[in-house]
């Protein structure tokens, strides 16, 4: 399947959950307040793959991102790890809840599919 849809509803707020797209994991992430604040709040100059969460996210509580370490391609775990979001086992690379790089070696943020939200309810990815 070329595009996965999923319910929204079905995520709390605080949870990642992980659902199996084009044959890679994929993130689904409801974020507290908390964290979109902190994420919204983090300086570009901190960043080893500078992005801004707003260029991340279409709306601020819903990060859907590759599960998949740019390091060597081990699947993170989720809410682990110094910054919160992403932390990977196999070499140390932890990521925040935007799925932004900030320690350890990979080199680049958790990657961003196409995605669109046909109504408050539904993302379509892909
Ligand atoms: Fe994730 Fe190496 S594969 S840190």
């Amino acid at each position: 399947l070329s595009k996965i849809e999923v319910k929204l509803s079905d995520i709390p707020e605080g949870k990642n959950m992980t659902f199996k797209w084009r044959g890679k994991p994929l993130f689904v992430r409801h974020r507290t307040e908390k964290e979109i604040a902190t994420e919204q709040a983090v300086n570009l100059s901190e960043l080893r793959d500078p992005e801004h969460d707003k260029d991340r996210v279409t709306n601020p509580k819903w990060v859907i991102v590759l599960g998949v370490c740019t390091h060597l391609g081990c699947v993170p775990i989720a809410n682990a790890g110094e910054y919160g979001g992403y932390y990977c086992p196999c070499h140390g690379s932890h990521y925040d809840a935007s799925g932004r790089i900030r320690k350890g070696p990979a080199p680049l943020n958790l990657e961003v599919p196409y995605y669109e939200f046909p109504d408050d309810e539904t993302v379509v990815v892909g």
